[in-house]
């Protein structure tokens, strides 16, 4: 028996390319190693804003295909939508039973919602926010739950849930081990983190005649202001995004040229589409065959819930026993 590894994106949409190196990409190689579950948040989408719900289908389906484009598979892996398994919702419910609201209103991620979203009254649900996510993951009992840094206080919450609940009821829930993804920086076109809220992202779905005007219109080392004034890469965006796609050797030839004025940003950026454009490309093209046919992109999401729901039951199961509640 594989290890099991669990984790779950909000369906925000279209897949950028910062969403691609820092989650995806790493949620492909683990299929090689791991039985992996992965999943769609739809109920996590409602928790800070839920007048876009009705656009969550519709997300959920582009975010799809941006999935399978970029080689997770439904042989390989379970795929699934969070709503079809409304065992994580028993399960919450049950964790908020044994839970205090003030392991709730320290997690950091609750005040910066507020924060930044500037919310006079924010919902129970975004206050539960975390504990739906403690549901979701050990109702699965992985081994390991892949995430970017942002969510280390989530899973941290995670495991105290998991021993709060063995100790009131019993041994039912394995502490399960962030695995933390090596993320490069991922600059958008104004130098800020890629970001959709921002307008600067770069999405895996952008044709040729979008990709390449972003690209040259990115910022660059704003010391560079003509031609003949030298700059530093390291300081410049496009150069995260050589690190990250143009092979050492034509990317130290545009390093050695923006240093001495001896290419132009123009050129710098040509090099870099010539490296950024096959791969992206390939992603598009596959992700074009899929986003043909969303009826079987529901299909594959329909079956992959009905698995993972076997599994939910089984825990649920478990949990009821455990606490009581069967007759
Ligand atoms: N909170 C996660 C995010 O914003 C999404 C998420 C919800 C998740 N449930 C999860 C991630 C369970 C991992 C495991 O990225
Ligand atoms: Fe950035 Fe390249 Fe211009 Fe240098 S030459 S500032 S690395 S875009």
């Amino acid at each position: 028996m594989r290890d099991r590894v669990l984790s779950g994106m909000r369906p925000t949409g279209k897949v950028h390319l910062g969403n691609y190196l820092g989650a995806l990409d790493n949620w492909v190689k683990l299929q090689e190693e791991y039985d992996c579950f992965y999943f769609v948040a739809n109920w996590h989408a409602l928790t800070d804003d839920y007048s876009h719900a009705a656009e969550i289908p519709e997300n959920t389906v582009e975010m799809m295909a941006d999935w399978l484009a970029v080689g997770l598979s439904p042989e390989r892996s379970t795929l699934f939508v969070q709503s079809l398994v409304p065992e994580h919702a028993e399960l919450h419910l049950l964790f908020s039973m044994v839970v205090p609201v003030a392991w709730l209103e320290r997690v950091p991620t609750y005040k910066e919602q507020i924060d930044q979203l500037g919310l006079q009254s924010p919902s129970y649900g975004l206050l539960g926010y975390p504990l739906l996510q403690a549901a979701d993951i050990l109702i699965y009992k992985p081994r390991y739950v892949p995430v970017g840094a942002d969510q280390l206080p989530h899973i941290e919450l995670t495991r105290e849930v998991a021993r709060r609940f063995n100790n009131a009821f019993g041994p039912v829930f394995p502490e399960p081990d962030a695995k933390l993804t090596e993320i490069p920086k991922v600059p958008g076109t104004d130098g800020r983190k890629m970001s959709k809220s921002y307008g600067n992202a770069i999405y895996l779905s952008d044709p040729p005649e979008v990709l390449i005007p972003k690209i040259k219109t990115m910022i660059t080392d704003p010391a560079r202001k003509r031609r003949s004034d030298p700059g530093n890469p390291e300081i410049c965006p496009v150069f995260d995004l050589h690190k990250i796609f143009t092979p050492e050797g034509p990317r130290e030839g545009c390093a050695v040229g923006c240093r001495t004025a001896g290419i132009g940003c123009l050129d710098c950026k040509d090099v870099l589409l010539e490296h950024l454009r096959p791969p992206l490309g390939a992603i598009r093209e596959r992700r074009q065959k899929f986003i043909e046919k969303p009826q079987e992109i529901i299909e594959i999401l329909n079956e992959g819930s009905k698995k993972a729901r076997m599994v939910a039951r089984a825990t649920l199961e478990e949990v009821r026993r455990a606490v009581g509640l069967e007759l």
